[in-house]
């Protein structure tokens, strides 16, 4: 069994799309231990209570220095003792000491194709108003295994998605959403818990 742990910042639509497919049967092999948010009021934490999930807020308002959130976020983390980190929609940036512990355990969800749309500054809505002054007439989402790096990681799987003319960035983001990261951060999760990825080479590649 799959023990992952979900960090998340917001409405924690992808956490649903997580818990959604552990209960249908979608995703096997893997078990929520824990929901973690930087931020008291996010929806996501209700959703996690609602299913039975134990869930905590680690803020980095409650701590004077920065050091100090990050020893708390990394104890909170060892405490619970997942497989797998999965930050879905998580807003603050991990401490490096995390990284290196949890090389090759962490993932996250990018709401554009890496290596379009990505790195520091690129998360919210700030991702879809890019692609649109762009002009792109394709986006989608990416679960990629995190590195030092701002969206570097190797990448498990990633989702096209059509962009239209009327568009603006929320429509873009909900298409985006709706059609790309609900399907793929589960399935990510699914190939992890069953054993049917590695990395090599600093890619991901399946296992024969
Ligand atoms: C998603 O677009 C995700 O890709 C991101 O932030 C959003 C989180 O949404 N980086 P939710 O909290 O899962 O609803």
């Amino acid at each position: 069994m799959l023990k992952i742990v979900v960090c998340v910042s917001g409405g924690g639509t992808n956490l649903q799309a997580v818990m959604d497919s552990i209960a249908d049967g979608t995703v096997t092999g893997t078990k929520i231990i824990g929901v973690i948010s930087n931020n008291k009021k996010a929806y996501a934490l209700e959703r996690a209570q609602k299913a039975g999930i134990p869930a905590f807020c680690v803020s980095p308002k409650d701590y004077e220095v920065r050091e100090d959130f990050n020893q708390a976020f990394l104890h909170k983390i060892e405490e619970l003792e997942p497989d797998l980190i999965v930050l879905a929609g998580f807003l603050v940036v991990l401490p490096g000491e995390m990284i290196k512990r949890y090389a090759g355990r962490i993932i996250n969800i990018h709401p554009s194709l890496i290596p379009s749309f990505c790195g520091t500054g690129f998360y919210g809505l700030r991702v879809h108003e890019a692609a649109l002054e762009r002009g792109v007439k394709v986006t989608g989402a990416t679960v990629h295994f995190v590195d030092e790096g701002t969206d570097t990681g190797p990448i498990i799987i990633q989702k096209p998605v059509m962009v239209e003319e009327s568009d603006t960035p929320e429509i873009l983001q909900k298409r985006v959403m709706e059609q790309a990261e609900w399907v793929i951060l589960p399935k990510a999760i699914d190939w992890i818990a069953n054993g049917k990825i590695e990395i090599k080479d600093g890619k991901v590649i399946s296992r024969q």
